[in-house]
């Protein structure tokens, strides 16, 4: 990234006059009250050592006054006067909630994850908020790990896509405008693939997969300006991300020139003693800075000890500098030292209309339709009685893991308020469950049976090792379909979760995830047709835990399963349970039907030296709207190389869109295949990427188990 000299200029007349404390305390974070790890707050030091300037970063405090407050003891009483960063987890909304990011990725328009972020960033900034620690960016295969909900799923190229749309609409041109904040690229790297699902648990992984599967979106987020990256808890190969020279000096600053704040997530550094890498603080001090990392979270582990690890020749005054640089660049890049104060008359209180709006209509682009027997849905607006049943159904829980302060304050619309306001003439009856509930469905012309997982067994620290629905649930459904009564399904979670128990005795089943504030105007939205479902699965939807992990994704065995002959012998297949996903990625329905063709391409030859010098192959897909109603497709574009020196994926999305089209009207979405798209990386640590010649499958249509395809040849 181009440097401002101006600043520079200033950072180096800034730098020469700070002590060695003052340095170190730059690269200090502590926490204000609302600890997001374990801890006791630390408020009273945070003042002190401002007061003292020897604190760069401040999490968990917001209000423009209260901000303000603790801001102006640094600007006014240290000596250097060197202002705060507040940082916060705006993950998925301030006060104006967003559904959850692994629903903002079933959207597969990257416009939702814009606006959450510039609807986000100008209500944190406002209230005293410079710096968020989002996006989350970690690809998995792991729906037991709570943290999917955070993620975007399992697809690099589509979580690369997010992560830089999200970077910018947080970030805009210019992070001083009062309406942006810093992001955070989190977590670097490979927390996704930790081992059974287990939240903080081992990875292991090799540099193909890592670079392949886990960097993409870094890589995305970093080229897209990224302020920050933050450390992941876990480790690979043996070594902890928090001290992983290859990782965080190698790969993120050397390679890809990231001149921004490497920050440790909560308590990282210390916990590098209980990984049982070091020996105590000072040595956890020692390992941390030495492989990259600039500002430590939580533990004081450095500030402690960086004196005497500068004194022993650990570290050199310019490694030390470096970090504070990095420091003092994004506090100048957000126009602190000119507006260290928030305007506190401009602070926003809450969501606004225009807010909830947008709320509303990302909440209701992100529910995937997975099945319309019937169909079912949508829902007639004259309809004359509606049973609206479940433990969900009367439930503001629709916020989703990590929602900011305004879960607090405003609470989410549950789905009777949301269907009562739609269908303002129809008799609606509500039961939770039980007697009450099958008797409603008997009287009712239909149900919607609202059904799923709380946000509290989702995200951070909320792995399930089954990803079912909770107790009592299933049968529910069950009873329900005996009734005999038309109904659909609304489930709500944080992660796919495993329906054979009952999809077959439910016609319709609509994935709405945790929907956020709108959540119930939302659904109803969806259910009574106004807005036509057009989300798509950003995860696949396994049959049962034991086939974890299952990925579309996945590498060829040498003895794949053949769909068309479920009982061929010696095939990588389990014997107790039918092949494959129950849904794949990729996969969703609409009220309208569309058709896909084959991918036509511009040529059926591409040579790989001109690949390689920025040529593209232009590939040309038709998609016709051949139902009755207006609806949303996503064309999606995955290629597979038959033959390489690493065994390649089956499939890869390379390319998507999403469009708009009214009965029997077609469009033409042209998609541009490029190096980055038709090589790979491989296991060169020194990162080698690698475009080979020969054949390509490239497949188009509306999901991952799309077969149209058409055939390119790489040459030399
Ligand atoms: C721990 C989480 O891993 C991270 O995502 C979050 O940003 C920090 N805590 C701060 O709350």
């Amino acid at each position: 990234m181009q440097h401002d000299r101006t600043s520079e200029g200033r950072i180096d007349a800034l730098l020469a006059r700070m002590t060695v404390e003052e340095k170190l305390g730059q690269l200090q974070q502590l926490a204000w009250n609302g600890d997001t790890g374990p801890g006791g707050g630390q408020n009273h030091l945070a003042e002190a050592a401002a007061r003292k300037g020897v604190l760069g970063s401040v999490l968990n405090l917001h209000g423009a006054a209260h901000t303000n407050a603790l801001q102006r003891i640094a600007v006014e009483e240290s000596r250097l006067g060197v202002p705060l960063l507040f940082g916060f987890d705006v993950v998925h909304g301030f006060w104006t909630t967003f559904p959850i990011p692994l629903a903002q990725a079933a959207a597969f328009d990257p416009s939702v994850a814009v606006r959450d972020a510039e609807v986000s960033a100008a209500e944190a900034r406002s209230n005293g908020v410079h710096w968020t620690f989002s996006p989350m960016m970690d690809v998995t295969h792991e729906p037991r790990w709570g943290r999917i909900a955070e993620s975007s799923g399992e697809d690099p190229y589509l979580t690369a896509v997010l992560a830089a749309a999200k970077v910018r609409g947080y970030q805009g041109e210019d992070l001083a405008d009062p309406r942006r904040v810093a992001a955070c690229a989190k977590h670097f790297a490979g927390y996704g693939a930790v081992e059974g699902g287990r939240d903080y648990n081992t990875v292991d992984l090799s540099e193909q997969r890592l670079r392949n599967l886990h960097l993409p979106p870094f890589r995305a987020a970093v080229d897209a300006g990224a302020a920050s990256v933050m450390a992941a808890f876990t480790t690979v190969g043996g070594v902890p991300a928090h001290a992983h020279p290859h990782l965080l000096t190698d790969v993120l600053k050397g390679e890809w020139g990231f001149d921004g704040v490497v920050v440790s997530d909560w308590g990282g550094v210390h916990e590098l003693t209980v990984h049982g890498l070091a020996e105590d603080a000072a040595d956890a001090a020692r390992i941390a800075f030495g492989a990259g990392l600039d500002m430590e979270m939580a533990s004081t582990h450095l500030a402690d000890h960086g004196r005497e690890l500068l004194d022993r020749g650990e570290f050199g005054a310019a490694r030390l500098d470096d970090a504070v640089r990095r420091v003092l660049r994004l506090k100048f890049r957000l126009g602190l030292f000119e507006r260290p104060y928030a305007d506190e008359a401009a602070a926003l209180g809450g969501p606004t209309p225009e807010s909830r709006a947008a709320a509303r209509r990302a909440a209701a682009r992100c529910m995937v339709l997975l099945k319309n027997d019937g169909p079912v849905l949508p829902l007639a607006a004259t309809v004359r009685s509606l049973a609206v049943l479940g433990p969900f159904a009367d439930s503001a829980d629709l916020h989703g893991t990590w929602s900011g302060p305004g879960e607090a304050r405003f609470p989410a619309v549950t789905v009777l308020d949301g269907i009562r306001a739609a269908a303002p003439d129809a008799e609606v009856r509500h039961a939770a469950g039980g007697a009450e509930a099958v008797a409603a469905a008997r009287a009712a012309d239909a149900v919607v049976l609202v059904v799923g997982e709380p946000t509290a067994v989702s995200g951070e620290a909320s792995s399930r090792a089954d990803i079912g629905l909770p107790p009592g649930q299933e049968e529910l459904i069950h009873a329900v379909a005996a009734t005999g009564t038309h109904f659909a399904v609304v489930l709500v979670s944080g992660r796919p979760l495993t329906v054979e128990g009952w999809i077959d005795a439910a016609p319709a089943v609509l994935a709405a995830w945790h929907p956020g504030i709108e959540a119930g105007y939302a659904i109803a939205d969806v259910l009574f047709g106004s807005v036509n479902p057009g989300g798509k699965l950003p995860v696949t939807l396994p049959r049962s835990v034991g086939q974890l992990p299952l990925y579309y994704n996945h590498e060829n065995t040498g003895r794949p399963a053949d769909p068309d002959r479920p009982d061929a012998p010696f095939v990588s297949s389990y014997l107790d349970t039918a092949h494959g996903p129950r849904f794949p990625f990729g996969h969703g329905l609409s009220y309208t039907e569309f058709e896909i063709g084959e991918p036509r391409l511009a040529a059926g030859t591409a040579s790989v030296a001109e690949l390689r010098a920025g040529a593209h192959v232009e590939v040309t897909v038709d998609v016709r709207n051949t139902g009755p109603r207006t609806g949303d497709e996503v064309v999606q574009l995955y290629v597979h190389d038959r033959a390489a020196s690493i065994v390649q994926p089956v499939r890869r999305l390379r390319g998507f869109r999403r469009v708009t089209l009214a009965p029997n009207e077609s469009a033409e979405v042209r998609f541009r295949l490029g190096a980055d798209d038709l090589g790979f990386w491989t296991h060169d640590p020194a990162g080698r990427h690698t475009v080979e010649p020969g054949a390509i499958d490239v497949y188009a249509g509306g999901s991952s188990a799309a077969r149209a395809h058409r055939t390119l040849t790489l040459t030399r």
